[in-house]
């Protein structure tokens, strides 16, 4: 119960991830906001925790609207009279914005605002009305992606803005050190959301494993633990830092997933 008498404010809590660490957070007793911009599912994951004997209240929110946000943090303060740990994992990752990142030649520019504006601005607008109400002992923690480490053909936008959540860790981890406030960022690979299973053909999922060096991907419950220890007093000497959950994609040579994927044996130099 490293969360008793502690309060939690989660931000995309309605599903994948962001539902995952709201329930662990809860399960190890903190009074938990688990705020979404999507109300039904905001209120499926609060329900989800009061079920399991745990408190939660749900509130509604696209954190890339200064007064949503201005509102969800009072709702959280007004359920819970306190704030601990804030959770920025909102990202947009619907098919007219996520879905349309693609060559940048042709990239409609709100597809790279809305993307900005939630994923990288949200983190921003929730710090700065959380973070006032915050005191020693808490923490921040950003869900980032792998995207932010490396490059690709698509998702330049998500990327880019996920990249800008590394340097935005740091940041607030400087800023808000001396208080005794800490932030820190999981940078996940794949994660096998309901809803990432849904997307991946068995082809897709044979190239992510092939990526891999660990046989098994991340699941949201994976997360969720490393988001509760960065949360926890357990972590309180590690701030600004991104630690990367993906299952040893990111550790090793290219080349390395490319004999896996074609079954080649490793060639001797
Ligand atoms: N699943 C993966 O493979 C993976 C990998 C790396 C990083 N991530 C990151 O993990 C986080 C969670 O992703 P997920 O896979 O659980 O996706 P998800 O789609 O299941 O969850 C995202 C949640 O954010 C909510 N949301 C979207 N726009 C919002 C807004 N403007 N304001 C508030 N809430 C909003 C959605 O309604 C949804 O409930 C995201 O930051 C994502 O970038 C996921």
């Amino acid at each position: 119960m490293r969360f008793a008498g502690r309060a939690a404010l989660v931000t995309g809590a309605g599903s994948g991830i962001g539902r995952a660490c709201a329930l662990r957070l809860a399960a190890e007793g903190a009074a938990v906001t688990a705020a979404d911009v999507d109300p039904d599912t905001a209120a499926e994951t609060a329900a989800l925790i009061v079920k399991d004997g745990g408190t939660a209240r749900a509130a509604t929110a696209d954190v890339g609207d200064e007064d949503d946000v201005r509102a969800m943090v009072a709702t959280a303060l007004a359920a819970h009279g306190r704030l601990d740990v804030l959770h920025n994992n909102a990202a947009v990752l619907s098919p007219d914005v996520y879905g349309r990142d693609l060559d940048l030649t042709e990239m409609d520019v709100e597809v790279w605002d809305r993307t900005f504006a939630v994923d990288l601005r949200g983190a921003m607008l929730c710090v700065k009305h959380a973070v006032p109400h915050m005191e020693a002992g808490a923490a921040v923690v950003n869900t980032t992606s792998v995207s932010a480490l490396v490059g690709d053909t698509d998702h330049a936008a998500y990327g880019a803005a996920k990249a800008g959540l590394v340097s935005f860790t740091r940041y607030v981890a400087t800023m808000y050190g001396a208080r005794g406030i800490r932030c820190n960022a999981v940078a996940p690979a794949l994660v096998l959301t309901e809803a990432a299973r849904r997307a991946m053909t068995p082809a897709r999922l044979a190239e992510k494993a092939a990526e891999r060096l660990l046989p098994d991907a991340c699941e949201p419950e994976d997360v969720a633990a490393l988001v509760a220890f960065l949360a926890s007093a357990e972590a309180r000497c590690i701030t600004g830092q991104t630690i990367v959950i993906d299952g040893g994609t990111t550790a090793h040579r290219p080349e390395h997933a490319i004999r896996q994927a074609a079954a080649l044996p490793r060639l001797t130099r």
